[in-house]
């Protein structure tokens, strides 16, 4: 039996962790959320008993430590993985290129300070909050949600300008995720920076101009990766991503790699 909890568990890609890992009844698995009452999570907490819906927002301290104090009364004090999944970005400046980023000091915090929330402090709040969970738990794994957008050949290879606040604060994450692993690894605790490849999230037809941001993606990871077709689905993205979590040990704990394993193939 293994213990799993997950931020950002109210859709996409969080939501499908919750739905993979409560298919086996052996698990317990805790679905973080800002809203238990979100319709979705609700339902899928309903038809598994194994599910467990826990109010968490990452950006707030105390509610992360109120969520890992509620978790470990769910689990009796242990915790086997912790996937930190939670993402917010300021959609208005992701088009922007650095060079069109505002001499504003106020326009830069908006635009920076949803990703950094999540990503960096909210990595770091979460982590801390379920650390004596771990501690107590069998796998002893950490996995923080990242992106392919924060690796530096393939934005070199796909000519990637764009999303400065989003991609800059994973790359924070991954740079946090190398402290934590050198930090644990005489205590048996491995540390996971996972990109889970390019992953439609998006719930109900999409708009004209995300249909256009996706096109435009489409061609410069092309460039990088000229047999991709498009985005996959949340259920290989998370299938994918479990298989790595499974093989997470001490040797490639600290690392970024991609749902497929490596460090090459991104999509
Ligand atoms: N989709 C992709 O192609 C792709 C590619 C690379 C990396 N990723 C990464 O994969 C992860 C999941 O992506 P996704 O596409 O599934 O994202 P998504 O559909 O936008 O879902 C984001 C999740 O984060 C939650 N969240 C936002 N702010 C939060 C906060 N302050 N506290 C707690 N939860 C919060 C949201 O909950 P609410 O419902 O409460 O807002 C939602 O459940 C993210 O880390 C993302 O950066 C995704």
């Amino acid at each position: 039996m293994s213990s799993y909890a997950i931020t950002g568990a109210s859709k996409g890609i969080g939501r499908e962790f919750v739905r993979q890992l409560a298919a086996n009844p052996a698990n317990t698995v805790l679905a973080i959320v800002r809203n238990p009452e979100s319709p979705d999570i609700s339902e899928l907490a309903s038809n598994h008993p194994n599910v467990h819906v826990i109010k968490g927002d990452v950006t707030d301290p105390k509610s992360v430590l109120e969520a890992a104090s509620a978790a470990a009364a769910v689990t009796g004090g242990q915790l086997d993985v912790l996937i930190h999944n939670s993402n917010a970005v300021d959609m208005a400046t992701m088009s922007l290129n650095p060079t069109q980023i505002p001499f504003d000091a106020q326009a830069i915090r908006e635009a920076f300070d949803p990703s950094f929330s999540t990503a960096i402090y909210g990595g770091l709040w979460t982590t801390n909050a379920f650390l004596p969970l771990i501690e107590n738990g069998i796998q002893k794994k950490i996995v923080h949600i990242s992106s392919a957008m924060a690796d530096v050949d393939l934005i070199k290879a796909a000519g990637v300008s764009n999303a400065v606040a989003y991609s800059v604060a994973k790359a924070g994450m991954n740079v946090q995720v190398a402290k934590y692993a050198a930090e644990f690894a005489p205590r048996e605790i491995k540390v996971l920076a996972l990109s889970p490849g390019w992953v439609d999230t998006w719930e109900g037809e999409k708009p004209f101009p995300v249909v256009q941001a996706n096109e435009f993606l489409l061609k410069l990871f092309q460039a990088a990766e000229p047999e991709l077709k498009g985005q996959i689905q949340p259920e290989e993205s998370v299938r994918k991503c479990l298989q790595v979590i499974e093989r997470l040990d001490a040797e490639i704990s600290g690392l970024l790699l991609s749902h497929n394993g490596d460090r090459i193939r991104w999509f």
